[in-house]
C-alpha cells in the first residue's frame, strides 16, 4: 500500500515512520511512504508557498497553486481506475476511528494533504479533497502528526504488517470492546499476582476470562463503546 503525503515538512513524516513495525513493513515492501514537498511545486521565484488571507486576520495561508501542482504530480488517474482518495487533515473533518482505518486499508494508494500555518486556500480544498479527516477535537499546528497517526493505524490493518496476523483484528476496538489486561513474567511483582487462570494453561477458561474482562473494562471505562457494542450485538 502506497501513502503519498503532501507536506511542507517531508522529513518530519519520513523520519517519524521509519522505526519499529512500520520501518520493517517499509523494508518488506508492504507499505511505501512517499513524502512530497509542496514547496518544490511553487512557481514563486522566492519559493514562497503562503500569503496573507483576503479580508485580513491572523497568520498566513498556504496558496492553492503549489498544493494543486504537488497533488497533480502524484495523482495520475490511471485509465478506467477510480481516482486516488485525498485525505485532508483538518479539525473540521470526520473524526478518525478504527472502523475508518480498516476501511482505508482496503485502498491500494492514498494521498494525505497536510496544511500548516493558518490553513489552505479553500478553493484547492474544494477541488482535490475527497475526505476531510480530524484525529480529535483539538487543534494542532499542522496536519503532519495527524497523517502519521492515520498511516500508523491504517498500516497495521494491512496484511503482513503485524507479526501475528491475528493481533490487528483481535485487540482493542474489535467489536467495540477494549482489550483485556495482559501480564508477563514474573508471576508476582510488588506483591501483585497475575490472575491465576492465566497460569493454568486451560485455553477455554482463559478465553472466557479475557472476554469477561473486556466486557467489564469497557463498561467501566468506556460506557459509550459498551453501548454501541450492545447495539451491534
Ligand atoms: N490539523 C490541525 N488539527 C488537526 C486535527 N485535530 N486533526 C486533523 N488535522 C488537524
Amino acid at each position: 500500500m502506497q501513502f503519498h503525503i503532501l507536506t511542507l515538512f517531508p522529513e518530519m513524516v519520513e523520519n517519524g515512520l521509519q522505526t519499529s513495525i512500520l520501518g520493517r513493513a517499509i523494508q518488506k515492501g508492504l507499505i511505501g511512504i512517499h513524502a512530497v514537498n509542496i514547496r518544490d511545486y511553487t512557481q514563486d521565484k522566492h519559493n514562497k508557498v503562503d500569503d496573507y488571507p483576503y479580508g485580513g486576520g491572523a497568520g498566513m495561508l498556504m496558496q492553492a497553486q503549489p498544493v494543486y501542482d504537488a497533488w497533480k504530480a502524484v495523482a495520475k488517474p490511471a485509465e478506467g481506475k477510480k481516482p486516488v482518495r485525498v485525505l485532508f487533515m483538518s479539525p473540521q473533518g470526520k473524526t478518525f476511528s478504527q472502523e475508518m482505518a480498516r476501511e482505508l486499508a482496503q485502498e491500494k494508494e492514498l494521498i494525505f494533504l497536510c496544511g500548516h500555518y493558518e490553513g489552505i486556500d479553500e478553493r484547492v480544498i474544494e477541488e482535490i479533497v475527497t475526505d476531510p479527516v480530524s484525529i480529535g477535537d483539538y487543534v494542532l499546528t499542522g496536519g503532519e502528526l495527524p497523517a502519521m497517526v492515520m498511516i500508523d493505524a491504517i498500516s497495521r490493518m494491512v496484511p503482513g504488517v503485524l507479526k501475528n496476523e491475528d493481533s490487528g483484528v483481535t485487540e482493542s476496538f474489535q467489536e467495540n470492546l477494549l482489550e483485556y489486561p495482559q501480564y508477563t513474567r514474573p508471576a508476582v511483582w510488588h506483591d501483585r499476582e497475575v490472575p491465576p487462570v492465566l497460569l493454568t494453561g486451560h485455553h477455554k477458561n482463559i478465553a472466557e476470562w479475557r472476554q469477561a474482562q473486556s466486557l467489564e473494562e469497557t463498561k467501566a471505562k468506556r460506557p459509550d463503546l459498551y453501548a454501541s457494542y450492545l447495539d451491534k450485538k
